[in-house]
């Protein structure tokens, strides 16, 4: 089952973004799709800020990963959108399983390296300030967190 969520304005996505974080657990993955600007980042800004993060999150696009390791669990905030020009590996999967959370912006351009049970949550643009959210679970784990929060 999908669960939509209409955001309209920043603030909205945020407060999205803790509601999941508080449902949170070990290893859990977040695959973030949408066009450019359509609030990725900002949705894992109020993710990180919910796990106590203090550290500014800002776009990995160039070093395609960032670990933050002082919330109360670590965060892998990848940005895959240059990730097939670059030379090296950084082998994503080494990390679905390191105990902490992964978020993954623009993960449907790595789809067939995600693993089987995440969250998978599509921004779309509707104007400056709107933004609708689906979210798609797969997985039991998923499925119940959307039940709880959305
Ligand atoms: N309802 C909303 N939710 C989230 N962001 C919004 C909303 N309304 C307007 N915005 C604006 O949209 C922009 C979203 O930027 P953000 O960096 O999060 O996009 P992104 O999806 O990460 O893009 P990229 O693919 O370049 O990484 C911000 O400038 C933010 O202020
Ligand atoms: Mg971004």
């Amino acid at each position: 089952m999908n669960y939509k969520y209409t955001s309209r304005s920043v603030e909205d996505t945020l407060r999205v973004a803790e509601n999941i974080e508080s449902e949170k657990f070990p290893n859990m993955v977040i695959c973030l799709e949408g066009d450019l600007g359509c609030g990725k980042t900002v949705f894992t800004k109020g993710f990180a800020s919910a796990l106590g993060i203090e550290e500014t999150i800002t776009s990995p696009t160039f070093t395609i990963i960032k670990e933050y390791m002082n919330g109360e669990l670590p965060l892998y905030h990848m940005d895959v959108y240059r990730m097939e020009s670059t030379e090296e590996d950084i082998g994503v999967e080494d990390y679905y399983n390191k105990g902490g959370i992964t978020i993954i912006e623009w993960a449907d351009l790595i789809e067939s390296r995600l693993p089987s049970e995440r969250l998978v949550i599509k921004f779309k643009v509707i104007d400056e300030d709107t933004r609708v959210l689906v979210f798609e679970p797969y997985g039991e784990q998923y499925e119940e967190l959307c039940n709880a929060v959305l």
